[in-house]
């Protein structure tokens, strides 16, 4: 597998997948993001514990879909450590969920933590997914594209791989700077840019609501809570908007 090519891994060493596991494996990360999650989590309350809010942000991107009984082939991409994914196959149970990661470490540790009938595990680029064209029902990314190279070759492969009408969910970050884990060519100014790149993929934007004051702010507030300034000052500082998106597979056309 080849997970990055190397002009990206020279220009982003940080995103490369050991860099990433130094990071998503690491004992002082583990506790900080929340048992196997590794997303800033959807806050309700203070009293909060980031598990729960990573639950409730996965949760609020499955709620999204009204019709979870007519699919039969689930995507998460960008599954971290197996927490979202095994949540998804709990929902999904009547169909077949797959967690790609480009980390074999990562898979390998979600594949012994999560066991379930429904539930597999895949190590794969994001933006090469291993399904055949039009194979694929749902897909969720949780807090991952905007690392991904690129953010809209990705929306290509998701589009290409699923169904007409199937449907992707995703909580994602929009930064207008590019820094080490974040390409530039992600660089995403608003909402309404995103929205115009998703419609040229091919997608109709069912939902983009913008849930930066309940993401990226409580879990700020909590890493400052819990003696970490500088990494609360580097992700708020990164995070212009959060959002939370479903788009449907639609018919592309020459205009773009
Ligand atoms: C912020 S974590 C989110 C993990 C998980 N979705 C969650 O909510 O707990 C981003 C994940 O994306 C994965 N990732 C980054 N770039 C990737 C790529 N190009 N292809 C597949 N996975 C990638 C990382 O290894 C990491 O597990």
């Amino acid at each position: 597998m080849s997970a990055m090519q190397d002009a990206d891994a020279e220009r982003y060493p940080n995103l490369h997948p050991d860099a990433y596991d130094l990071a998503i494996l690491h004992p002082q990360y583990r506790k900080m993001m929340g048992g196997n999650f590794y997303n800033f989590g959807l806050w309700s309350e203070a009293s909060d514990t980031p598990e729960i809010a990573s639950a409730r942000l996965t949760q609020a991107a499955i709620d999204l879909d009204r019709e979870t009984e007519s699919a039969r082939t689930v995507l998460d991409v960008g599954c971290g450590l197996g927490a979202g994914s095994a949540q998804i196959a709990d929902v999904y149970c009547h169909a077949k969920v797959c967690g790609i990661n480009y980390s074999p470490r990562q898979i390998a540790r979600a594949e012994t933590t999560y066991r379930k009938e429904n539930l597999s595990f895949q190590c794969a680029d994001a933006v090469a997914l291993p399904f055949p064209d039009g194979s694929v029902d749902r897909v969720f990314c949780i807090e991952a594209a905007m690392h991904f190279q690129t953010r809209v070759d990705f929306l290509d492969e998701v589009w290409r791989t699923l169904r007409p009408g199937g449907q992707l969910y995703a909580a994602d970050i929009l930064c207008t700077k590019a820094n080490d884990i974040i390409p530039a060519e992600n660089v995403v100014p608003d909402g309404a840019s995103y929205a115009a790149k998703c419609r040229s993929a091919g997608f109709e934007v069912l939902v983009l609501d913008t849930i930066t004051d309940r993401t990226v702010g409580p879990f700020a507030a909590h890493l400052k809570r819990s003696g970490r300034g500088p990494i609360a000052r580097f992700i708020k500082d990164m995070t212009q908007e959060y959002i939370l998106v479903a788009l449907r597979k639609e018919a592309k056309t020459n205009g773009g």
